[in-house]
Formats: structure tokens, sequence, C-alpha cells
């Protein structure tokens, strides 16, 4: 493999010890390193257009679950200035160095990844805090890339912040995926049209003519009692309208707001229909055929059907 980056890059142990690993195994098959060079590594950008839909929460959740399948796996916070994704792993007070100070060498890469406490092969890149919006360009991104490529990281999630600005246009530069997430309303729905658009021409990938950024659909925040009330739109209304391939329905749960209070990723809650759900998204991820759930309303009681529980 050759890279832009030198060969000298040393093994990352993240900011604890111990962390050096064997070679990866494969993740299908090899695809374009952005430096041209054939890779195992798959860049996942995790994106929306409107703003609070639960692209963090998802990321935080599709990390955990594909590091504890053994996978390798950096989660990146390209939130610059509203740090987030720190909060919900729960390492916000272990953050020392965060992307920016990697992009401009006050550190190096090893410094600045977290690694999780919870999962062995889980990795954490912290926003940082800087008001300067140009801290993050192209370049500076591609080489962090690189080097996590050069050290065998299968999968780097790239949680964007919201809205079509230079954030979320860098998140999604370098993507061979793209997981768009939705609420089953019209503004979201909308929203996600724009950036299946930008994610269509304003990728590497677009400007380089080569295969398309692969496309998914995550709706959240899914309530079938109000799609059956008619004040939700359905899964297959967003798949219609969008056209592009459901990977996942997570339903509107409390669960969520308590995980993130805890600071531990919703997918950990094992009980909880929401992890359950992002369970099914990532073995999809991986190329599992599994049908959807929790697109019903659970069946209910009879005293609560008679007392209104
Ligand atoms: N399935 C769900 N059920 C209930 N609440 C949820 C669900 N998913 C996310 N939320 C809540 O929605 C809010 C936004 O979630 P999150 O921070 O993940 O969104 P985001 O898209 O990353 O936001 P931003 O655009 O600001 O980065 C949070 O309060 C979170 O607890
Ligand atoms: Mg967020």
């Amino acid at each position: 493999m050759t890279l832009e980056t030198e060969s000298t890059v040393q093994p990352l142990a993240g900011q604890e010890e111990n962390a050096v690993r064997p070679a990866p195994q494969s993740v299908g098959n090899p695809t374009p390193s952005i430096t041209g060079a054939s890779k195992l590594t798959e860049i996942i950008v995790v994106t929306s257009g409107k703003g609070g839909v639960g692209k963090t929460t998802t990321s935080a959740s599709l990390a955990c679950g594909l590091a504890q399948r053994g996978k390798k796996v950096a989660v990146i916070d390209f939130d610059i200035g509203l740090r987030n994704l720190d909060l919900i792993m729960g390492c916000e007070r272990r953050v020392v160095y965060d992307f920016v100070n990697v992009i401009n060498g006050d550190c190096t890469l090893k410094q600045a990844l977290i690694k999780d406490k919870r999962i062995e092969t889980l990795y954490i890149l912290a926003a940082s805090q800087t008001r300067d919006k140009d801290a993050l360009h192209a370049e500076g991104v591609r080489r962090v890339f690189d080097e996590l490529i050069a050290d065998g990281f299968d999968y780097i999630i790239c949680d964007s912040p919201a809205g079509i600005e230079k954030g979320a246009h860098l998140a999604m530069y370098y993507a061979d995926r793209a997981i768009v997430v939705v609420n089953p309303e019209v503004s979201s729905v909308r929203d996600s049209d724009r950036i299946l658009g930008l994610l269509a021409s304003k990728t590497a990938r677009a400007e380089k003519g080569e295969s398309k950024v692969k496309e998914h659909l995550l709706l959240t925040r899914y309530s079938p009692r109000r799609v059956a009330n008619g004040e939700m739109m359905s899964v297959d209304d967003v798949k219609e309208i969008l056209g592009v391939d459901v990977i996942g329905v997570i339903p509107e749960s409390q669960d969520v707001l308590s995980a993130s209070n805890a600071g531990t990723p919703v997918i950990l809650n094992a009980e909880s229909d929401v992890a359950q759900a992002y369970e099914d998204a990532v073995r999809r991820l991986l190329g599992e055929e599994v049908p959807l759930r929790f697109l019903q309303e659970p069946k209910r009681g009879f005293f609560a059907r008679m007392f209104g529980g």
C-alpha cells in the first residue's frame, strides 16, 4: 500500500498503552484509498440535513456495535465548536487533545485517540472547541485518515455536524458509505434529499468519477402510534420519497436520553428496543439480511386498554 504519509507511521496505542494489535481482518472488497492505494478500511459518514435528528447517538451506537464484533473502529466528531460525541461516549473527562490538534501537529494521532474503556477495539477522536471553522481542512482530514488506514482500522465513522456547511462537507468528503439519519417528518426528509444530492456530487468519489458512495437511510425517533395516527410518515413513505434503502429503523424512546446522561452509548443497554434496533442496523451494515422490527405498536394488555396505561 502506498500512502502519502511516510511508512514510518507508528502503531496507534490511543491514550492508553497495550494497543499494538495484529493486522486487521478483511472487511469485504478492498476499496481504493483516498490516496489511490487499495485499502481495507471503510469510511462511513453519519450525516443529515436537519440538525438534532440523532446523528451522534447513531455514530456512537454503530461504532460500539462494530467494535463489539471485533472490528477496529475510530469514531470522529466533526462538529467543530460543539463537542458532543465524547459526552455520549462517556469519555469527556479524558479528552486531552482533539482532531484539530492532530491536524495542526500539536500532538500525534496516537496521543489524541481515546481508547474506549468498555470495548477493546474502539477509539474516539474528539472535536475541537475552537471557533475557527477553517481549522478543519480537507488535506488535514486526509492525513488523519491515511494514518488510521495505515494502522489497520477497519472502520472510520465520521459524526457529521448538521447542515451543509464546511464541517458537514468535510465529514462526507472521503466517505465510502453514508448513513443519512432522518426523522419521519417532512422537514427532515426534505433536508435529507439535499444531502443525498451532495453525496452524489461533492465527495472525492464523485469528483474522481469512482463508484458512488453507498447510501443508506436510518430512520430514528420512529413512533408506530404516531404513524398510525397520520402524524408521522411511515418507513415506506420515506423510502419512496428518497429512493434509498433503509438500514435501520430506531424507535422513539426515553432510553436514548437516559443512556446519553449516563455516558453509555444506547446500544449497550441490551434490554432496550433502541439497542436491538441499532444491533440490527450493525448486522445489516456487515451484510446480513435482517428484517426490520419495531414498526408496529406493541400490543397493549387488557388493563392498559381498559385503564389507559
Ligand atoms: N431514538 C430516539 N428516541 C428518543 N430520543 C432520541 C432518539 N434519538 C435521538 N434522540 C434525542 O434527540 C436529540 C438529538 O440527538 P443527537 O445529538 O444524536 O442528534 P444530532 O443529529 O447529532 O444533533 P446535531 O445536529 O446537533 O449534531 C437528543 O436529545 C437525543 O437524546
Ligand atoms: Mg451531533
